[in-house]
């Protein structure tokens, strides 16, 4: 038989490399069943694979197959992905199972351009889905690719530009060895995740080195090119942390925009004082607590939270999408990741600290506000 490759090609030295040193034990390889390989590759999109690991071992066992994930509540799916952070990819993880179960009778459709059709696969996704579940030859073009196919190209400015990203195809595509695409995509992937890292690649052990143009000109902190800076719109916002000694309140927010479908905290445009008031609460103390920033890709954020304490009847109290967690349940919940940094920064976590802050908050001001 002929060989699939040249000898020394990038293709068949990356191929060789993975099966010397590249990784073939993780819970998702050794399998073709499409629905356990997408799991993962949404998982990792954005997750380092040893986080990823015990979440996708408890999700498989919650929800063992595409029926049992478009069957089950968008809740019990953001339960389960809790702490993974980036929770657009559970609410299309869900949506895409229901695609999947109404619309390709519960089978996932093998070609790239369709799966790419689907909530949440992207075409690096898709190839990727194609490759290990289907043996399709596709390229993927994560960011770790990216990375690396920058600098052994020797590839200016910065990859998510489409300019740039489209040159980064092309390269993808024409590097494709003919057999051997398994080997060859998680060479890639395992490459850019062990050898060609981010902040000092090992170049000494890398099976590229030998024609990299970064390599050859020293320029490996410079490639790839870092995003350009631009001055991100900024927002604010009010938010009260407001507990009634044993729990604190939470919200449901929309399914569109940010958070959509988690719990967050109460956002307000008045005053603790005229929230309290508009929900019937006694408010007992409130107290402005330090500001804390979060940068999203398209804005800042900053929120100024009040920590509140109320009358422990008003638990009863309450509108369509509040819910009251207690601290153990807080720890559970599926929070968005700047909200339980500024809980943690409040004491949520420790209830005999979270209540002696709140009791020891200054007496709410009594006076009537205009
Ligand atoms: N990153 C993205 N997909 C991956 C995979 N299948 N194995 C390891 N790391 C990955
Ligand atoms: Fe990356 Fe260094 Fe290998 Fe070039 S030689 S691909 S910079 S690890």
């Amino acid at each position: 038989m002929r060989a699939p490759t040249a000898p020394d090609s990038f293709a068949s030295r990356l191929i060789r490399w993975q099966e010397e040193h590249g990784r073939h034990d993780l819970p998702w390889q050794g399998t073709r069943d499409a629905y356990r390989i997408w799991l993962s590759e949404i998982m990792l999109q954005q997750t380092r694979v040893v986080t990823v690991i015990p979440y996708y071992r408890r999700f498989l066992a919650r929800f063992p197959d595409v029926g049992a994930l478009a069957a089950a509540p968008l809740e019990a799916v953001l339960e389960a992905w809790a702490g993974l952070g980036y929770y657009a990819r559970a609410r299309h993880l869900h949506h895409c199972a229901r695609e999947i179960t109404a619309r390709h009778a519960g089978n996932f459709p093998r070609e790239i351009s369709q799966l790419a059709g689907l909530p949440g696969i992207g075409r690096s996704t898709a190839a990727a889905i194609g490759v290990f579940a289907f043996g399709s030859r596709a390229a993927i073009l994560d960011g770790n690719v990216k990375r690396v196919l920058a600098r052994h190209s020797g590839i200016a400015g910065f990859p998510g530009s489409a300019p740039v990203e489209k040159k980064l195809w092309q390269l993808a595509e024409s590097l494709l060895p003919a057999a051997r695409l398994e080997a060859y995509t998680q060479g890639l992937m395992d490459l850019g995740a062990i050898v060609c890292t981010r902040a000092d690649p090992v170049c000494g052990a890398c099976p590229l080195q030998v024609d990299c143009a970064a390599w050859r000109d020293g320029r490996q902190t410079e490639l790839p090119a870092a995003r350009p800076s631009r001055t991100r719109p900024e927002r604010v916002s009010k938010v009260l942390v407001l507990t009634d000694g044993c729990r604190v309140l939470f919200e449901r927010r929309p399914p569109a925009g940010i958070w959509g479908g988690l719990l967050a905290l109460p956002e307000i445009s008045e005053d603790a004082a005229a929230f309290a008031r508009r929900h019937g609460f006694q408010l007992l103390r409130a107290q402005e607590r330090p500001a804390m920033r979060h940068a999203f890709t398209h804005f800042r954020l900053t929120l100024l939270p009040c920590l509140c304490e109320v009358d422990g009847s008003a638990r009863q109290a309450g509108e369509p999408g509040w819910e009251w967690l207690t601290p153990d349940e807080i720890a559970t919940a599926a929070l968005p990741a700047p909200i339980r940094r500024l809980l943690r920064q409040v004491g949520w976590h420790d209830p005999e600290s979270f209540a002696k802050q709140a009791t020891s908050l200054a007496p709410a001001s009594s006076g009537e506000k205009r």
